[in-house]
This record gives C-alpha cells, structure tokens and sequence, in this order.
C-alpha cells in the first residue's frame, strides 16, 4: 500500500488572523497543483484564525488542509474556555493535533485524554494526527522506545483496524523540538518503524501498512529530503519554520531539491 506524505505545519500561539491570512496567501502563491498532488499539506493555525482561514482557503479553492491544534472531547458543557471538536467540523476543519508534547508536558493531558480525544474526533469525522515522543532523560535512560510503545498503545486504544489506517501519528523527540536539534534520520527511521510495528501488534497489518506516521522536531528545508527517504517516515510535523511561508513551502517541496 503507497502512503500518500502528509506535511503539517503547527504555529502553535504564533500568528494572529492578520499574519494568518498572509502566510497562506504565500504559501498558496509558491505550491504548484504538482505539490497538492504528492503531498497532503496542513496548517494548524491558532483557534481565532481559524474562520478566516476557512473562507480564505474556500474562496480561491485552495488545497491547504484546515487543521486545528487541539480540542475537547465532549460535544458541549461547562467546560470554560474549550472547544468541542465539532465545532471545528462546522469549520470544514480536517484535521486536529492530539497529545502534542507541549499539551502533555505543560496542560497535563494523560494517554487516557489524548485517547477521549482522538475518538472524538473520528466521530466528527476529522483525522486526528496524534504525537508521542520521549524526553532527553528519557531517552538517555534508555525509556524512549517503552514510553512511544505506551502513547501509541494507549492513544489508539479500541480504536478499529479502519479507523487506525486512516489516521496520522507523529513521532516527535521532545528534545528535538525548537531546539535545531533533530533526530538523525536513522534514529528517527528506527522509531517510526517502532511506532508501525506497535500499530501492527495492536491493530493488525492492514492498519498499520495504511498509518502515516510523521516525524517532527526542528524540521527544516535542510533536512527534510533525508528524513523523508526513510521507508516509515510519511511526512513531516514542523513547528518554527511552518510560520514562514517560504521555509514551509521548501520543505513541501523536498521532491525538487
Ligand atoms: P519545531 O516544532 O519544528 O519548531 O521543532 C515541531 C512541533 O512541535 O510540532
């Protein structure tokens, strides 16, 4: 089965809808019809941007995949200052981040809420794209492999073989995010290749041949051509240098380089 690469760019609380809207009029300026056609390409921009990113994208018919960064996985309720992932659906949003590091490692969010989550937003049919990774302690403790095994078990738990295939996980060592410290691209293999096998055992060979799994931390123009030769890296989650439009844009374009 060919995995078609998925390229996200997560601006994490960069952007307001001003700066939003300019970076994808760039972005949408320098891809070609060529590059939609190889490569699934997200942005993730911060929730108030989201609507005008929507009619943007709708308007000039643009094949940029509306993603969001996060959300709640209730429908509704007394939950101040949360989104209900079908309020996103109604924002013709595709695709949702779940169980980023930073929301793990500084909101608290357990494998148990990233699991509520990644349900709740199959349910309103959107992807979820669900992170894991270690720490540096973690790796150089020699837990990196044990701690991504227990993401991916508990994140995708009971969740169908079709449901699975359909879906997006992103490898990404939290050492290697925003630090200009990336994996090497064997390191990185090694994981991805980890994170399948993991799928495989828990959901079977069909989900795990259809799964695309990203890598991500300090992804840039430089290193994307090598990460991307690798047999179990799908794509890319970047961070820093999606908030450019012509660094993302590069990086869309590792085939050219
Ligand atoms: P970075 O971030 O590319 O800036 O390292 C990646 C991410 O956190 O998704």
């Amino acid at each position: 089965m060919s995995r078609k690469p998925i390229i996200s760019g997560n601006w994490k609380m960069h952007h307001n809808h001003f700066e939003a809207i300019q970076t994808v009029q760039k972005l949408h300026y320098r891809l070609e019809s060529d590059d939609y056609e190889a490569v699934d390409v997200t942005v993730h921009p911060p929730f108030t941007d989201i609507r005008s990113i929507q009619t943007l994208i709708e308007a000039d018919k643009m094949k940029i995949g509306l993603g969001a960064q996060n959300c709640h996985w209730e429908e509704k309720g007394a939950f101040t200052g949360e989104v209900a992932p079908g309020m996103l659906a109604k924002l013709d949003v595709q695709y949702v981040i779940v169980g980023h590091s930073e929301r793990r490692e500084l909101f608290g969010e357990t494998d148990e809420v990233v699991n509520k989550k990644v349900k709740a937003v199959i349910a309103n049919k959107m992807t979820p794209i669900m992170c894991c990774g270690e720490t540096l302690e973690e790796r150089e403790q020699g837990e990196a492999e044990a701690k991504v095994e227990r993401q991916v078990r508990e994140g995708l738990a009971g969740l169908s073989k079709q449901m699975v295939a359909n879906l997006v996980v992103a490898y990404e060592p939290i050492w290697a995010i925003g630090t200009g410290k990336t994996a090497t691209a064997e390191d990185a293999e090694a994981m991805c290749a980890k994170v399948r096998a993991v799928v495989a055992d828990a959901h079977g060979a069909d989900a795990a041949a259809g799964v695309r799994i990203q890598y991500g931390g300090s992804v840039k123009p430089g290193n994307i051509v090598e990460l991307m030769s690798q047999t179990d890296i799908d794509g890319a989650l970047v961070g820093g240098a999606s908030l450019d439009a012509d660094q993302f844009a590069a990086i869309v374009q590792y085939r050219n380089h």
